[in-house]
Order: structure tokens, then C-alpha cells, then sequence
């Protein structure tokens, strides 16, 4: 007859070394990133509030910004007016790096978390960060 116990432990045995990766990579895994808005420029804001709403940015900067690029580069049209009224220069550089001055801890934090990569800064100048 078999060792039914045996062939239990090899089982066990095996699905946990089978799963290791999975099981060592979890704090990895879940650890959600935190961008942080600790800058000056939003500190000294009295409503601290983005271009549009903070749910809209989370899911469309990366259109805004294209649509922002589209705007100036073809259309030479750089005043962008929020849903709210407020009017915004479309710049990159100079209004959301101004608020967003910490890249490293804002728009890296999030797309090393997602593995992306904007390759804007080959040719945009991303904010002097004091380390
Ligand atoms: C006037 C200052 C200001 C400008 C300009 C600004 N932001 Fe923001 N941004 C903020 C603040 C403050 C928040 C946090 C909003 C909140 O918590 O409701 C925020 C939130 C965000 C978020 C969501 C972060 C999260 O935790 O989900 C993204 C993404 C973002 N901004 C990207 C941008 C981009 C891209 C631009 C330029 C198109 C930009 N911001 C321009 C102040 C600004
Ligand atoms: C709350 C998290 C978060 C923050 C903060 C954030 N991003 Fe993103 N960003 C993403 C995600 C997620 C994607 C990938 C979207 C996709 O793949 O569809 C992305 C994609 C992009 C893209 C398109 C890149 C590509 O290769 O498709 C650009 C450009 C971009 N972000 C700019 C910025 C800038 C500039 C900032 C800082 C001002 C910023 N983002 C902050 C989450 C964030
Ligand atoms: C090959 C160089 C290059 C790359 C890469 C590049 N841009 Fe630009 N971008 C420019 C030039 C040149 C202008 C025109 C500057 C002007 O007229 O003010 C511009 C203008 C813009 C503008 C409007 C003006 C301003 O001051 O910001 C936005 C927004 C913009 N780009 C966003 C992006 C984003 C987002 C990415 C990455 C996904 C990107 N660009 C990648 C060269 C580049």
C-alpha cells in the first residue's frame, strides 16, 4: 500500500515551495503607492484641490496632458478652463510641476508602482528636487 502520510507531506511540501514566489512577493505586491502632496505650491493652497477633480486626475492626466500638448502645439491655444471656472495655463512644466514640484515622490511613486515610464522628460524639465 502507499504512504497515504508520505505522499501528504510531499504535497504539502511541494505546494509551498511552488508558491514561495508568490508568498515572498506579497508586501511587494500590495504595498498601493502614496503620492505625496507636500510641496510649497500646494502647502500654501487654502482648498487643496487639482485642475479637476482628484477621481478624474487619478484616471485621465495622461489625456489631459496629451489633449494640453494637442492644444498648444497645434491649436496655439494655452488657456485651459476647468469644470469649475478656474483657468489654467496648459503647460506641463510650469502648472503641474509647479505644484507637483516633488516628481520623485508624486508622478514616480505611482508609475514605477505601474511600471510605466513617461518619456516627457527626455525633452520637459523635471522640477529640481533638494534631496
Ligand atoms: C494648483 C495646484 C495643482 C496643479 C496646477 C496641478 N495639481 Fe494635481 N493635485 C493637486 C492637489 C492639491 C491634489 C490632491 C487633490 C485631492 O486630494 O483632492 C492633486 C492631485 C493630483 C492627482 C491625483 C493623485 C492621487 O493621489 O490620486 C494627479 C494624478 C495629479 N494631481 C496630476 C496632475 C497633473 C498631471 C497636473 C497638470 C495637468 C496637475 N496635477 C496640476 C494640485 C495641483
Ligand atoms: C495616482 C497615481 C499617479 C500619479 C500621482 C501620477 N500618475 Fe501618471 N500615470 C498613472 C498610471 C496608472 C498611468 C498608466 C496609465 C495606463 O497605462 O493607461 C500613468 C500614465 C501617465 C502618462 C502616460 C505615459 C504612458 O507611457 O502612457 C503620463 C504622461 C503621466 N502619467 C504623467 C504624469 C505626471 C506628469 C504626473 C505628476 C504630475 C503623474 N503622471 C502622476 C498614475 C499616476
Ligand atoms: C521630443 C521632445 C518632447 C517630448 C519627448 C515631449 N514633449 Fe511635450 N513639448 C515639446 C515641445 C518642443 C513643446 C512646445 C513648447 C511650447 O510651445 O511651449 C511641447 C509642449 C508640450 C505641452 C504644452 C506646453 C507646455 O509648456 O507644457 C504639454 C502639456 C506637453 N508638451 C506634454 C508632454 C507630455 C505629457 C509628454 C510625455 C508623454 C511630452 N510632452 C513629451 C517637446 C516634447
Amino acid at each position: 500500500m502507499y504512504d497515504s502520510g508520505k505522499i501528504l507531506a510531499g504535497l504539502i511540501i511541494f505546494i509551498v515551495i511552488a508558491t514561495l514566489p508568490f508568498t515572498l512577493n506579497l508586501g511587494k505586491a500590495v504595498a498601493k503607492p502614496s503620492p505625496s502632496i507636500d510641496t510649497p505650491a500646494i502647502n500654501q493652497m487654502a482648498k487643496k484641490q487639482c485642475v479637476e477633480s482628484k477621481d478624474y486626475m487619478k484616471t485621465t492626466h495622461m489625456q489631459m496632458l496629451n489633449n494640453w500638448r494637442d492644444e498648444v502645439v497645434r491649436e496655439g491655444n494655452r488657456l485651459y478652463v476647468a469644470a469649475d471656472g478656474k483657468e489654467y495655463n496648459m503647460s506641463l512644466q510650469n502648472t503641474c510641476m509647479n505644484c507637483h514640484s516633488n516628481k520623485s515622490k508624486f508622478c514616480d511613486e505611482c508609475h514605477n508602482y505601474v511600471a510605466v515610464k513617461p518619456y516627457c522628460w527626455d525633452c520637459h524639465i523635471a522640477p529640481k528636487e533638494g534631496v
